[in-house]
């Protein structure tokens, strides 16, 4: 995060988008008062306003912008002010129909909702820059300006194009990637395979439909232009800004929990002023606060400190199946646990709910019932809690548990023609993460070339794709003494997806002490049994391989099945470190024993003793205190071990806190090794929240 170009306002920011434009102007005063009843500091500005902005090409009309921003700068309220890039006007369609987008059955699609236009389309850059530099310039010493909104969720509904245009920017992609060598591109995607091979770079497209399955290793470059194309729209846009505003700083959202998952947010991190993020529950989801948590951590991990939460709802969104509202209390812990994970702001899609439009079902501050509504009484009140909470901003979380996230992994595994088409990373991450939750273990994510020295303790767990350098940083790390455990099919492939030869897991064989010569993953209702060091009842599903013991011991072997009596879980002394290999994926009991054990053996400690069910405990560090966050997500409340002041309630803690039923508390710590050094904690029954 760049310390020069930062948001100066005091305090954790609150807010969320405001588009006034789709209201009369008669609304907008009572806008404002509402807005300040509720503690709004900034708000998101101008996001879908480029058809009113730029009624026709190079014809401006900034009245409305113009009161707009004055408004909210006598109310004391900062913009986060947009440019309208993700959704280009009808008339800029008309003129330019090739920026549509083709998908990959070569279905050119139309205009009529939002972000549908081809990332490589010149047009729509020229566009999207023109429009960008007025708002730069104009709005440039507006004193409600405190950052930039850049566009908004890239990718989000356009993530690839497999237009001509994208194709011949995917060429010079690729020139630019095998440095003009096609040889390079050929041996680099296997070409000889299926008679692939390429004679001329004009004969490249994009991995449009074909008849059988495509290359993977086109496939996984397609991906890296896709993202790599999308930044380079981003990097423009702030270009533009920075040299109209030097010293403001520029923010696109982030979208880390959404499946499409289509950029290599690593890279986009570093080119960001601030770093943040968007975050909806999953109505499906029945543990979604272990979701917030994990995402969260992403984020912090990638912003590499504080960020902004820039939207979440308050209630229910309009674009799942069913669209759950959210529980009593459940916006309330979102929101704190997003601040408890290094967000210094939070905010909301959106501030009024909409009458018209696509969103009108989709949760707002202000919702269609007004503000006698249990949404806006919830909303004053978390306006309240940021205040109350405003000297933690900038401090941060410390972990000694470092989580290898790759998105090159996740790509490459998820292609077609794998061993197992069930495999999905963020489930594997996701299991491996949620016992860590439950513990209240901080954890931070990281990239395979990350410095791992801080840490004490690496999970891989699901790591397909690595290259070179990537594992020797990972079994580096364990052989000087480091704790390294990786999940099964890692090590697979190098970073052209070619198998690593000679026995899986590839690139940890030899760190894990064991080799692998056949996979055998299991069909969806199959289950094994596992034996040794784990609980009894403990079994596995979804893969397993025959493993050979080289220098590993077998913690775990099958009991049935064709792979009875070999190793499913094994641990290996590597240098002076340790080298964990789960070759299936246990059931959570298992798994969170294992995890268990593993993490005691590092040594690590988690934030506050052994925790009850449900409740969520992380501390963020200051320069000057600890804040020692608390959420019960059970709905049975807890009293904890800590000491000092809590903010939510400004009260002063002696050895033991209340959380209350569904609530949390944030305690200023003043005794640090104190309550760090605590105990079981035990149940308050029912909760005074
Ligand atoms: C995304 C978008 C918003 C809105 C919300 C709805 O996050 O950025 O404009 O569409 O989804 O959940």
């Amino acid at each position: 995060m760049s310390t020069e170009r930062r948001l100066r306002l005091p305090g954790l920011a609150y807010g969320g988008d405001y588009n006034p434009e789709q209201w009369p102007e008669e609304v907008w005063a009572e806008d404002m008062r509402l807005m300040r009843e509720a503690g709004v500091t900034i708000v998101s500005v101008g996001i879908f306003s480029w058809a009113l902005l730029e009624p026709a090409e190079g014809v401006y009309d900034f009245s409305r912008m113009d009161k707009i921003l004055d408004l909210l700068h006598e109310n004391g309220i900062a913009a986060d002010l947009a440019t309208p890039t993700a959704s280009p006007p009808a008339w800029f369609f008309r003129a330019h129909p090739e920026a549509l987008p083709v998908d990959r059955d070569g279905r050119r699609l139309s205009y009529g909702s939002r972000q549908t236009f081809c990332p490589s389309s010149p047009a729509y850059r020229t566009a999207a820059l023109r429009i960008a530099g007025e708002i730069g310039r104009r709005y440039a010493d507006h004193p409600a300006l405190a950052m930039w909104h850049v566009h908004n969720e890239y990718g989000c509904h356009n993530a690839e194009c497999h237009c001509d245009e994208s194709a011949a920017a995917f060429r010079r992609w690729l020139r630019a990637k095998y440095a003009g060598d096609l040889d390079a591109l050929n041996h680099a995607w296997g070409t000889t395979f299926w008679s692939q091979w390429y004679y001329d770079w004009d004969e490249i497209i994009p991995p449009r439909a074909t008849g059988a399955a495509p290359n993977p290793t086109h496939q996984l470059d397609w991906r890296r232009f896709c993202s790599d194309e999308l930044l380079s729209l981003f990097t423009a846009e702030r270009d533009v800004l920075r040299r109209a505003t030097p010293g403001i700083p520029a923010t696109t959202n982030f979208m880390v929990n959404f499946s499409i998952e289509a950029l290599d947010y690593w890279r986009w991190a570093p080119e960001l002023d601030i770093v943040s993020n968007d975050h909806y529950l999953r109505s499906t989801d029945p543990e979604s606060e272990i979701d917030v948590a994990l995402c969260g951590d992403l984020v912090r991990s990638m912003a590499g400190g504080p960020w902004l939460l820039m939207e979440h709802s308050t209630g229910a969104v309009n674009w799942q199946p069913v669209n759950r509202a959210k529980r009593p209390g459940e916006m309330r812990r979102n929101a704190l646990a997003h601040v408890a994970r290094g967000a210094d702001g939070i905010a909301f899609f959106q501030w009024r709910a909409a009458k018209a439009g696509a969103e009108q079902w989709h949760s707002s501050m202000l919702p269609h019932a007004g503000t006698d509504s249990q949404i806006w009484q919830d909303v004053v009140r978390l306006g309240a809690d940021l205040e109350a909470l405003a000297e933690v901003r900038g401090s941060t979380v410390a972990a000694d548990v470092a989580f290898v996230w790759d998105w090159n992994a996740r790509w490459a595994m998820e292609l077609p023609s794998q061993p197992s088409s069930a495999l999905r990373f963020t489930d594997l991450v996701r299991d491996w993460y949620s016992p860590l939750w439950r513990a209240g273990v901080a954890v931070d994510f990281v990239r395979p070339d990350t410095d791992l020295s801080p840490y004490r303790l690496v999970l891989a767990p699901s790591l397909y794709l690595i290259d070179d350098a990537g594992a020797a940083n990972l079994t580096s790390f364990a052989e000087r003494g480091g704790t390294l455990a990786v999940g099964f099919h890692s090590g697979a492939v190098d970073d052209n997806c070619h198998v690593r030869t000679g026995g899986y897991p590839g690139a940890f064989r030899d760190a894990l002490g064991v080799r692998t010569d056949e996979l055998f993953p299991l069909l969806p209702d199959e289950t094994r049994q596992l034996t040794g060091q784990v609980p009894q009842d403990a079994t596995a599903t979804q893969w397993s391989e025959r493993v050979r013991l080289t220098s590993a011991e077998a913690i775990a072997s099958y009991v049935d099945g064709s792979l009875a009596g070999v190793p499913a879980v094994t641990r290996n002394a590597h240098g002076t470190g340790t080298a964990w290999y789960l070759a299936t994926r246990p059931d959570p009991d298992t798994l969170a024993a294992l995890i268990a054990r593993i993490r005691d053996e590092a040594g690590v400690r988690p934030v506050l003793g052994t925790l009850p069910d449900g409740i969520e405990a992380v501390r963020r560090s200051g320069t000057d205190a600890d804040y020692l966050f608390l959420i019960d997500h059970s709905g049975a409340g807890a009293d904890l071990p800590a000491h000092g002041v809590e903010l939510l309630t400004g009260k002063p803690v002696h050895g033991s806190v209340v959380l209350p039923a569904g609530g949390a508390a944030v305690v200023r710590e003043t005794h640090r090794s104190q309550s760090a050094q605590a105990g079981t904690t035990t149940p308050a029954g029912s909760g005074n929240r």
